[in-house]
C-alpha cells in the first residue's frame, strides 16, 4: 500500500482554518491530521471539539483526530460527532485502554493508539489485534517543530513484526518531525501515515511540498 499522508492542522494558519483546510482538498494529502492537547497530558493546549467541527464543515478528507488528553474516554462520542473518522488515544492516558479502544469502534471510527517516546512498543501485544492504528510518536507530544528522534526506525520495525505476530492489520502512524529527510526510511522500515506539520505549513506552498513528498515516496 502507498503511504497515507496526513498533514497536521496545528502548523497552519488558525487565522483562516477554512482557506488552510480547503486548499489542502485537492492535495496530496489523504488525511486531515488534527491534535488535541488538554494543557494537563501534554504541556500546550491547542484546540477543541467547535473547532473540530469548523475543519470538519470544509474538510474533504477524513479528519485523523490524536487526542493528547487525560481521560479521553469521556469525550470520544463529542469528538466523533463533530467529525472524527479516526480517534486515537494515548497508551499513557488510559487505565483501561481495551474498554476506550472498544468505545470507539462502537462509535464507529478507527481506533488508534499512540505510544510516547519512551514507551515500548511490547505494551500492545495484548491489544494489537483490536487496533485500526498505532500512532509512533517520533517527537514528545505537544508541539510541532521539534526534532525528529532517530530510535524511531528501530522502534517502527519491531512495531511491524509485533503485529504480523498477533495477526494485526493496524497502520503504523508516525508523528512529528516527519520530513524528505526521514520518510523515505520510515516506509522502508514500515510505516503506512506519515504525519507533517510544519515541513508542510511552513513551507513557501504546502501543496507543493505535500506533492514532492508523495512524488518522493512513489519514486
Ligand atoms: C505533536 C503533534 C504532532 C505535530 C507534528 O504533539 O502530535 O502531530 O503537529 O508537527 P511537526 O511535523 O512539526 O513535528
Ligand atoms: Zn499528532
Amino acid at each position: 500500500m502507498a503511504p497515507l499522508l496526513a498533514p497536521s492542522l496545528l502548523a497552519a494558519d488558525f487565522g483562516n482554518l477554512q482557506s488552510e483546510t480547503q486548499r489542502l482538498a485537492s492535495s496530496a494529502a489523504d488525511w486531515l491530521h488534527c491534535d488535541i492537547m488538554d494543557g494537563r497530558f501534554v504541556p500546550n493546549i491547542s484546540f477543541g471539539i467547535p473547532v473540530l467541527q469548523a475543519i470538519h464543515r470544509h474538510a474533504q478528507q477524513p479528519l485523523d483526530v490524536h487526542l493528547m488528553i487525560e481521560e479521553p474516554q469521556h469525550y470520544i462520542a463529542a469528538f466523533r460527532d463533530a467529525g472524527a473518522a479516526n480517534i486515537t488515544v494515548h497508551y499513557e492516558a488510559c487505565v483501561h485502554l481495551h474498554r476506550v479502544i472498544q468505545q470507539i469502534k462502537a462509535l464507529g471510527c478507527r481506533a488508534g493508539v499512540a505510544l510516547n517516546p519512551h514507551t515500548p512498543v511490547s505494551v500492545l501485544s495484548d491489544i494489537a489485534a483490536d487496533l485500526d492504528l498505532v500512532c509512533v510518536m517520533s517527537v514528545n507530544p505537544g508541539f510541532g517543530g521539534q526534532s525528529f528522534i532517530p530510535n524511531t526506525l528501530r522502534k517502527v520495525a519491531e512495531l511491524k513484526e509485533l503485529l504480523v505476530d498477533n495477526g494485526s492489520e493496524a497502520l503504523i502512524e508516525i508523528d512529528g518531525g516527519v520530513s524528505l529527510d526521514n520518510a523515505g526510511a520510515l516506509v522502508e522500515a514500515g510505516a503506512d501515515v506519515l504525519v507533517a506539520g510544519s515541513f508542510v505549513f511552513n513551507s513557501a506552498d504546502p501543496v507543493l511540498t505535500l506533492a514532492n513528498l508523495r512524488a518522493h515516496l512513489t519514486a
